[in-house]
């Protein structure tokens, strides 16, 4: 297909309040592609009732994660912003992708076995072909480039897959994507255990940062991190929580391995956790401003939604006609 532009695409889950997790391993890179790229950044809400969710926080959380896109940067007149279920080709070509999907590759993904384990009462078939629906939502916009952290490489190598898969049997259909992974803060670690992935559906407040925690609550949270019973800031065995915190104070400051361990040598863990307190406080200040400030203004982002979901179907609706025609359904002639 011809394009005169590489396009991007990405989405996040308006499943809870988002981390800075979500903000250093993807939203934050959003912003980072030249005026040459069409970019699509799309609130995943289909993705979300995966598992259960309270209909009017489902509905809040998708206003506050498409408000959280434009206060990172985002403007809607140069990307396209909209939310997934107003684009009905997303669930309509899943269906299709699932019938190229394996069931052995989907019982793999680690994302699977994880949820599944954690919401063992509800474990449904939208958790298990999840991914399908990833993939139609990269490959509807013939998508070059994926910018994700790196906990979604897994499902964004089995949307190169199906991509392969369908091209091979019907010719080629679909750009198959590349994952663009960030360097700095691609898998940012829960603060109380480090071992573990941030994640913003977590119980506990403490292992969590929220892009729109308040300067305090982000300096306390910074304090209480786990670390360990040395007082080197420097990477090692037995040193994930510090290397987690090194990781967050470089995505945030710029500052290689190397400038933070002399920065702080001789300091101590208590110095080290305020100055990543007051380097994140500060980055999340404005973001979390111009997020209030959006959040007061609903028709504004209905209105965004609305202009991204008319630009988004446009072009969705261009790969699903060629789709419908290479598998051998029938154009439905309009009107009916
Ligand atoms: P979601 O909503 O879980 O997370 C949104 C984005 O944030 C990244 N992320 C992290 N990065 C670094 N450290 C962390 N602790 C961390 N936690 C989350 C995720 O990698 C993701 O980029 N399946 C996706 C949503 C999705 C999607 C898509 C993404 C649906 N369709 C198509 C890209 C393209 C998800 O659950 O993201």
């Amino acid at each position: 297909m011809f394009k005169d532009k590489k396009i991007v695409f990405s989405g996040v889950q308006p499943s809870g309040t988002l981390t800075i997790g979500n903000y250093l391993g993807a939203i934050r890179n959003f912003t980072a592609f030249p005026e040459d790229h069409h970019c699509y950044y799309c609130v995943v809400d289909e993705h979300a009732i995966t598992v259960r969710q309270v209909p009017a926080e489902l509905r809040r959380r998708t206003y506050e994660t498409l408000a959280l896109y434009i206060a990172c940067g985002l403007d809607p007149e140069k990307n396209t912003l909209f939310v997934q279920s107003h684009v009905s080709e997303h669930a309509e070509l899943a269906w299709i992708l699932n019938c190229y999907t394996m069931f052995g590759e989907l019982s793999r993904m680690t994302q699977f076995k994880d949820k599944s384990a954690k919401h063992a009462d509800n474990i449904n078939a939208g958790l298990f072909t999840y991914p399908s629906l990833m993939a139609a939502d990269i490959l509807l916009y013939q998508t070059d480039l994926v910018p994700v952290g790196s906990d979604q490489k897994q499902h964004l190598e089995l949307s190169r897959d199906i991509a392969m898969r369908f091209n091979g049997v019907y010719s080629d259909t679909f750009t198959v994507p590349e994952p663009y992974i960030p360097e700095a803060g691609a898998r940012i670690m829960s603060l109380a255990d480090p071992t573990k992935k941030m994640s913003k559906s977590d119980e506990n407040e403490n292992a969590v940062v929220r892009i729109l925690d308040d300067r305090d609550a982000i300096i306390r949270k910074f304090k209480r991190a786990v670390t360990d019973s040395g007082s080197e800031v420097r990477r090692g065995e037995g040193k994930d929580g510090v290397g987690n915190l090194m990781s967050i104070y470089s995505a945030f400051t710029g500052k290689t391995d190397v400038e933070i361990e002399r920065e702080f040598e001789g300091r101590g863990y208590g110095e080290f956790k305020a100055a990543v307190g007051e380097a994140c406080a500060d980055a999340l200040a404005p973001v979390k401003a111009e997020f209030d400030r959006l959040m007061g203004d609903k028709k504004y982002l209905e209105d965004v939604m609305a202009k991204g979901a008319a630009e988004a179907k446009q072009n969705a609706a261009r790969t699903m006609s060629k789709v419908r025609r290479k598998i051998g359904f029938i154009e439905a002639r309009r009107p009916f």
